[in-house]
């Protein structure tokens, strides 16, 4: 017996320290001190210390670790962050990537409570109502929500456009696009009361002026009557459709058609398409109560073939995006190639 499970003791153990790795990398981004640390200005762990009256012995050992895995590099007593530690730091270039490592905090404290989060409607929140959203929102979904504004910039977007967002969160997704696109008619939904608000406090306060982005709390399935047919350029719904009964994504999906004229943007993350998709599907439910599921590829094919079948005048078009976790949809009017 021990004999056939000695093959896997290697590869279980190579698991454990991969995870504990990730944890001790967790522990950093949470504690903020990837945030104090960077390329080139030389930071010392007094320096740390004081700032934020963390333990010195504490400290060195995690900088040690970090250190030893090529994530921070020490010269005389000074630490900088290398190329690959960046990747953790509010300046990273991969926002999408930040993003994903911070959701890691969430899980943990999911796994930490499972025996109570296994039970039905009895995970660790509600994300479109609970309170919990608003900080989960902050750090992770913005992260990755930012990286896609890239993509919105190449494809026609702008000018005085109109777009609705649905499933907007806090709208920092509007916000950026408010600050590439000013003269752009902005409109974001959401279910949680909480994101809403947020995201009018915060557009009051980093615009100055009275909301130049319209909030409405309402629910993507009951309230989308509130929006006339073609009244819309653009309508996109990024990280919603996980949020969403599979058997009514269709739905939401023709009334972003009926809405739009130019096109809408969509994301599905796709179970099969990474290693990350799968194992943070189960994860998820342990987190969030409303959290409905991935696609199956089967079920974004079904989709995305439907799209193409149902509406003649569109272009679909399918982007990796998030690191190959998810796909952006984009269904475009064919005469827009013509402009
Ligand atoms: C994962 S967050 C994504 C937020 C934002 N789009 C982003 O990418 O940063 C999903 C959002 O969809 C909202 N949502 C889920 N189901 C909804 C529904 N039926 N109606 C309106 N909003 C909904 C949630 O409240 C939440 O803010």
């Amino acid at each position: 017996m021990e004999e056939k499970s000695k093959v896997y003791a290697k590869e279980i153990s190579t698991l454990i320290g991969e995870s504990w790795k990730s944890m001790n990398i967790s522990a950093g981004i949470t504690a903020g001190l990837f945030d104090e640390l960077s390329l080139e200005k030389p930071v010392s762990i007094e320096d740390i210390i004081n700032k934020k009256q963390y333990s010195t012995e504490k400290l060195e050992l995690w900088f040690n670790y970090m250190t030893k895995i090529g994530i921070v590099k020490k010269k005389d007593h000074y630490f900088y962050l290398t190329q690959k530690g960046l990747l953790f730091s509010k300046n990273s270039p991969f926002k999408d990537l930040l993003g994903l490592f911070q959701i890691t905090d969430y899980f943990m404290q999911s796994a930490v409570n499972s025996k109570e989060n296994f039970k039905t409607e009895n995970s660790q929140d509600t994300l479109t109502k609970g309170k919990l959203s608003n900080d989960y929102q902050s750090k992770v979904t913005d992260n990755l929500s930012m990286a896609l504004v890239e993509i919105f910039k190449s494809n026609h977007i702008g000018g005085i456009d109109s777009l609705l967002d649905l499933g907007c969160g806090n709208g920092n997704l509007l916000r950026e696009i408010h600050r590439s696109f000013p003269f752009m008619k902005l409109t974001g939904v959401d279910q949680n009361v909480h994101a809403i608000e947020r995201g009018n406090e915060t557009n009051v306060n980093q615009t100055n002026k009275e909301n130049e982005i319209k909030f409405i709390n309402g629910n993507v399935l009951n309230d989308m009557k509130l929006f006339p047919d073609k009244s819309q350029d653009w309508v996109t719904g990024i990280n919603l459709f996980h949020f969403i009964k599979s058997n009514t994504r269709m739905e939401v999906i023709n009334n972003m058609m009926r809405i739009c004229r130019k096109g809408i943007f969509f994301t599905e993350t796709v179970l099969e398409a990474s290693t990350m998709s799968s194992s943070s599907n189960p994860l998820l439910t342990l987190l969030w109560n409303d959290f409905t599921g991935f696609f199956s590829k089967n079920d974004s094919d079904k989709i995305n073939n439907n799209l193409v079948t149902n509406y003649k005048d569109f272009e679909l078009e399918t982007l990796p995006i998030i690191q190959g976790t998810s796909n952006i949809i984009i269904l475009k009017n064919k005469w827009l190639k013509k402009i």
